[in-house]
């Protein structure tokens, strides 16, 4: 049994390049299935799911290798078969394909999703958009399943600025005859980088990004060369990192108007952040503020950041109050968090945390995602050693983090434990 074992109390101090972004990088390789031609990603994160989204290509024909920190794929053979149910099930992502398939194929059936444990996540937006390009929907057996003769425009209007159904309605309608509108859509930095890759095809999106997204249908697209842009949760969760050891570092390949509402909320609590170029230098070294914090569709505070901020926060002196509007089950890191020492109470979406003056090193086990980076980062700034499993889940987000975290002074390690 993998786990990481941190022994707290180091200041991280140095430099940390940013991967590109997961959330990018995956609706772009099911995009890739509306191409008939190569496609190539560069400076692609080796990451556990994009792994299985290329497994899941895999499994329904698509050849895709992977060399240094690039992955080709050429989908030109790929079949219309249903796709490992196991993989599905492994990653929610992997529903991205159906936009593509059914755009592709006319029909398509996939085994109903998994992911991050932190909600009931329904597909229906998703599924609303397909029906009102023309696609017949049945549900069933655990299984989804689309048909139709073809895909036409329509003016689509989510109940919820989604950012999955968003990406998938974006992806179904490029090649469907018409203009698509999609009204109440999500505009996270990820969706328009998935337009400026399918419009680097030949597709015509305009409007990503803001709640009003135009699609107009085009042939054909082409195959291209794309480099994703950098990972802002990464980018924030190593800003978290340092803020909480009280360290100073330089965080490279950043973006930092995506990064916006995390820098905004730090600079609150009094954490120093200096952009150069397209690298931030955080400074962790000042009098730390209690802050209130509500997670929302971008450009509000993401709640990819909600954990790791919570753990920041628990060391911060005073009343924070953080509220979870995305996901109704996102606060279960809460309970691995005071098992460390932190005060944290929780009251339906709403988490009430009174600063302690240190966490302690124990045992915990990162319940999803996040929840496991919210761990390392409060594990890195505690008395003693803390013991993280389930470890599986950090692999699904960061690349080689405790690599990262070494370079920059931690004492981490990831180790075999006989259980
Ligand atoms: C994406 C991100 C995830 C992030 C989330 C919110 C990827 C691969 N994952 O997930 O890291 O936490 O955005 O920023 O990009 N909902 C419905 N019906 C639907 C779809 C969603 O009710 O058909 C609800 C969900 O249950 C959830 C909320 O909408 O409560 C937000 O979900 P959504 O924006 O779709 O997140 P994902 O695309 O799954």
């Amino acid at each position: 049994m993998k786990k990481i074992l941190v022994k707290g109390g180091k200041k991280l101090n140095g430099e940390v390049n940013i991967s590109s972004a997961k959330n990018a990088v995956l609706p772009i390789i099911a995009a890739s299935i509306l191409c008939k031609e190569i496609c190539v990603i560069e400076k692609a994160p080796m990451l556990e799911d994009v792994f299985v989204i290329c497994d899941v290509l895999k499994s329904i024909n698509s050849n895709i290798t992977i060399e240094e920190d690039e992955i080709l794929i050429n989908n030109s053979n790929l079949i219309n078969g249903e796709p490992d149910s196991e993989l599905v099930r492994k990653m929610r992502a992997s529903f991205l394909i159906m936009g593509p398939m059914i755009s592709r194929f006319g029909r398509f059936k996939i085994s109903l999703p998994g992911g991050c444990n932190i909600g009931t996540r329904p597909i229906d937006l998703h599924l609303k958009g397909f029906s009102a390009l023309g696609a017949e929907i049945n549900l069933g057996h655990g299984y989804v399943e689309a048909f139709t003769n073809k895909l036409v425009g329509n003016k689509i209007y989510l109940d919820f600025p989604s950012v999955g159904a968003t990406e998938n309605i974006m992806m179904a309608a490029v090649l469907a005859e018409g203009e698509t509108i999609l009204e109440n859509a999500a505009g996270e930095p990820e969706i328009q980088d998935l337009a400026n890759f399918l419009n680097s095809m030949g597709a015509k999106i305009s409007g990503a990004g803001t709640d009003t997204i135009k699609i107009v249908g085009v042939k054909e697209l082409k195959g291209i060369r794309y480099k994703p842009i950098p990972d802002r949760i990464e980018a924030g969760t190593f800003m978290a990192a340092a803020a909480i050891t009280r360290g100073k570092i330089k965080i490279n390949r950043v973006n930092e108007e995506h990064l916006k509402p995390i820098i905004a909320k730090l600079t609150e609590i009094g954490i120093s952040m200096e952009k150069r170029g397209d690298s931030i230098i955080v400074d962790g070294n000042s009098e730390f503020r209690p802050v209130d914090i509500k997670t929302m569709p971008y450009p509000g505070f993401p709640t990819d950041m909600q954990a790791q901020m919570m753990s920041l926060l628990c060391t911060v002196p005073g009343t924070s109050v953080i509220t979870e509007t995305i996901f109704e089950n996102r606060f279960m890191h809460a309970g691995e968090l005071k098992r460390m020492g932190g005060n944290i109470k929780i009251d339906g979406r709403c988490a009430v945390i009174e600063g302690v003056d240190i966490f302690t090193g124990c045992e915990v086990k990162a319940t999803d995602l996040r929840a496991g980076a919210a761990l390392i980062i409060a594990a890195l700034a505690a008395e003693g050693c803390t013991k993280i499993g389930d470890i599986y889940h950090i692999d699904r987000g960061y690349v080689n983090i405790e690599e990262k975290l070494k370079k920059l002074g931690a004492d981490i390690e990831r180790v075999d434990i006989e259980e």
